[in-house]
């Protein structure tokens, strides 16, 4: 598991290199941005029926709107991503990738556009703290700070990846793991939604979320942070992250 996710940073930084990604000049002219994201992480980035919604996609309506374009969606497996931004498939991604050390050598990434951390969750009964974790069974989505934070977990039993969150968390509840790792916003959203069945415990770590742009793709990276500080000014982003969190999630 290790060895894979090395080997896709180490295929990521290969591929930023050929082609040009379009700049803030070309997205304005052609009056469209094209936006990825995954569709499978509630409430952040989701599909209802074939309706993209979520937090970050109706503020990257939002940001658009403010830019004076129009959005192309495009959803994407999580863990292509990225890969797909330096292909220039899209112009930037906004799927709630935690800005970290080794994703900010393959991409550019924005201010945050929220700060969350990652919690455990268990069914009743089970692991609630990082000792607790020691010999059991996690769940995580692959590709994510969720799996590299729980590898680090001092004598943590096995680490199960699955290509959707949603998958991770089903295998918790259908008692093929002992916690499932995620974000602490979602797992109180799944705690509730599984009344008295399952418990949220200790965060293990934070994290600052932002969108990537293709490395060097300076100019959209500019006008994409002006558009959020102006959503975050003009009571834009409150709205919107009240309506999914009952509260203002941004960094302060
Ligand atoms: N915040 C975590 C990370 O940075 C998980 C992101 C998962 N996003 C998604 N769209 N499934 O890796």
């Amino acid at each position: 598991m290790m060895k894979k996710a090395l080997l896709t940073l180490t295929a990521l930084t290969l591929l930023a290199s050929a082609a040009q990604a379009r700049t803030w000049d070309e997205i304005k002219k052609s009056g469209t941005v094209r936006i990825a994201t995954e569709g499978a992480f509630p409430p952040f980035n989701l599909l209802k029926g074939n309706q993209l919604t979520g937090f970050e996609v109706d503020l990257a309506n939002a940001l658009a709107k403010g830019m004076g374009l129009k959005v192309q969606w495009v959803t994407q497996p999580f863990d292509n991503l990225l890969i797909g931004l330096n292909q220039d498939r899209y112009d930037f991604v906004i799927a709630s990738h935690g800005i970290t050390p080794e994703r900010a050598r393959a991409v550019d990434f924005s201010n945050p556009h929220y700060c969350t951390g990652g919690s455990i969750v268990s069914r009743v009964g089970g692991p609630k703290t990082a000792a607790d974790l020691k010999g059991k069974t996690v769940a995580v989505q692959v590709g994510t700070t969720y799996l590299q934070n729980v590898q680090k977990v001092p004598g943590v039993g096995s680490v199960k990846t699955f290509p959707k969150d949603t998958d991770a968390q089903a295998a918790l509840l259908a008692g093929r793991t002992d916690a499932w790792v995620g974000d602490k916003f979602t797992g109180l959203d799944l705690v509730k939604a599984q009344k008295g069945k399952l418990v949220q415990g200790d965060l293990l770590f934070n994290e600052r979320i932002g969108m990537a742009v293709k490395k060097g793709n300076s100019s959209l990276l500019r006008e994409l942070n002006a558009a959020l500080t102006k959503a975050q000014q003009d009571g834009t982003y409150a709205k919107i992250s009240n309506q999914y969190f009952g509260q203002d999630i941004r960094c302060r």
